[in-house]
């Protein structure tokens, strides 16, 4: 007989809810390395790319299966004017991203690039629009020249540059963060914007658009209540923006250097997403209680102090195992609400903030967050089982997190479940139940390093990534998992 601290059941045979696949979703905004460098190198580069676009970065991040990509802002996206950004490269105007450190944009990555980029890998293209600096005219004909099939000056113009078919444009955003860098906006203000902003967004040539609302910043539930009620009706999707990071101003800590302290408050932050989900959906159920509306967590991760020798308003950072516990622990959580959050997008793709991927000229690490994804990738379009799990304590001080976290889905016959280990000390053994199925066999990986900070770097490229895993016996039908210290596993249950 096992002694267990912690249990976990899993109704099998109770699944109703799929745990949509674009809540692996990406967002790359035109932010310090991230699109020039890290994506677009240009058609003359030496660095093998297909359309300029590096084949290296889209190989890698096509393991993961990124179902969706969001761009081209955040703050950039307010500033954005989408025609600077088509025709011949070496006519495009040239602007200054004054958010992301007064450089120079060159325009090279537009339109045509992005749907090219997502293209090649294989995602659903997500435009953020203009709302904050640009006009409705400006919105309305890049939705235009993107989705109309026919005859029109725009999309004849759309031809002249090399694309006859329209694209398929299935999420458009209006605006990103209008109470802050995209206008400064009261809820009220903006939601009358949104309203009218929104009727020229329109489903074109059959292009079936989801139009989605500017929605909160953490825990601004004012700003959820109002844009609800006064335009819920009119919108698809509302987004939530959340980074497990200290009140704005404050010391945010090294990416790869930190006390257990700081490790315990960022993981104890990440899991604040889900109290933020809950209270925002429970506003949402008020004014939309058949969950029309989707909640988007367009913008999550970790946000450290900038990387020294690098432009601090580049957001280029490392990324450790304490960065793929955030992953992992957000991903669990975004799947306990998988009936009303139906998009998350990280914060972001290459090269910024908690990227999947890092770049140095032609060199390429995958980031311990990147090892999650791939990981977890079996969870896209999976049906959600419920679960129950009692864990054990993680404490500091006054302060516990729960040493554990699991989710659990069902998909082609195959139970996948993912569980996290918070604690620095000892390791914790899991049982795990099934009710309406008996665990036959299982299949594991885990993903732990020598530390919480080990991470991967050019030099090193592998020294953190997932490993299989054997920490487990099946017995009588049910799973006992002991898992280290800050580890990240995954075991495919065969019923
Ligand atoms: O992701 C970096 C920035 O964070 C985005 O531009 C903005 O929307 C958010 O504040």
């Amino acid at each position: 007989m096992h002694r267990t601290a912690n249990l976990l059941v899993v109704d099998a045979d109770q699944g109703r809810t799929t745990i949509h696949r674009n809540l692996y979703g990406h967002f790359a905004e035109h932010l310090g390395r991230g699109i020039y460098e890290g994506i677009w190198v240009g058609e003359d580069s030496p660095i093998p790319n297909v359309g300029g676009i590096r084949s290296d970065v889209v190989a890698a991040l096509r393991e993961v299966r990124p179902p969706v990509l969001r761009w081209p802002g955040g703050c950039f996206a307010d500033e954005y004017h989408w025609r600077d950004g088509i025709g011949p490269r070496e006519n495009r105007p040239a602007m200054v991203n004054t958010h992301w450190g007064g450089v120079v944009e060159n325009n090279h990555f537009g339109t045509h690039e992005f749907f090219a980029l997502c293209a090649q890998l294989g995602a659903q293209p997500y435009i953020c629009g203009n709302l904050g600096s640009g006009t409705v005219r400006e919105m309305q004909e890049w939705v235009e020249y993107c989705t109309y099939a026919g005859p029109s000056p725009l999309a004849q113009l759309r031809r002249q540059h090399g694309r006859d078919e329209p694209w398929l444009l299935p999420y458009f955003g209006i605006g990103n963060e209008n109470m802050g860098c995209g206008g400064m906006m009261r809820p009220e203000y903006y939601a009358d914007e949104y309203r009218r902003y929104q009727t020229y967004v329109r489903p074109l040539s059959g292009n079936q658009v989801a139009k989605i609302a500017c929605g909160p910043n953490g825990p601004n539930y004012e700003w959820t209540d109002v844009l609800m009620r006064r335009a819920g009706d009119l919108m698809d999707g509302l987004t939530l923006h959340y980074y497990a990071m200290p009140p704005w101003g404050e010391w945010k800590g090294h990416a790869t250097t930190f006390t257990e302290d700081e490790y315990f408050e960022t993981l104890r932050r990440a899991l604040v997403m889900d109290e933020l989900i809950r209270r925002h959906r429970t506003i949402m159920d008020r004014y939309d209680p058949q969950q029309r509306v989707a909640l988007i967590v367009d913008e999550w991760g970790t946000w450290w102090e900038p990387t020294p020798g690098m432009n601090p308003d580049f957001l280029f950072q490392q990324n450790t195992m304490r960065d793929a516990l955030v992953a992992a622990l957000t991903l669990n959580i975004f799947h306990q609400h998988c009936d009303r959050v139906r998009m998350a997008n990280l914060a972001q793709t290459v090269n910024v903030l908690q990227a999947m991927i890092l770049t140095d000229g032609p060199r390429l690490v995958r980031t311990p967050t990147f090892h999650v994804f791939e990981m977890f990738k079996g969870h896209q379009d999976a049906l959600q089982l419920p679960a129950r799990l009692e864990t054990a304590n993680y404490t500091r001080g006054r302060c516990s997190i729960p040493a554990l976290s699991a989710s659990a889905s069902l998909q082609s016959g195959r139970i996948l479940l993912s569980v996290v280990h918070t604690g620095l000390e000892q390791d914790q053994r899991l049982e795990v139940r099934l009710r309406g199925a008996r665990v036959k066999s299982a299949v594991g990986r885990i993903l732990h390093g020598a530390s919480v900070m080990a991470h991967n770097t050019f030099d090193r490229p592998e020294e953190v990534k997932p490993a299989e895993f054997s920490g487990f016996q099946v017995e009588t039908g049910r799973l006992y998992l002991d898992l280290p210290p800050a580890a990240v596993a995954t075991v495919e249950l065969v019923t």
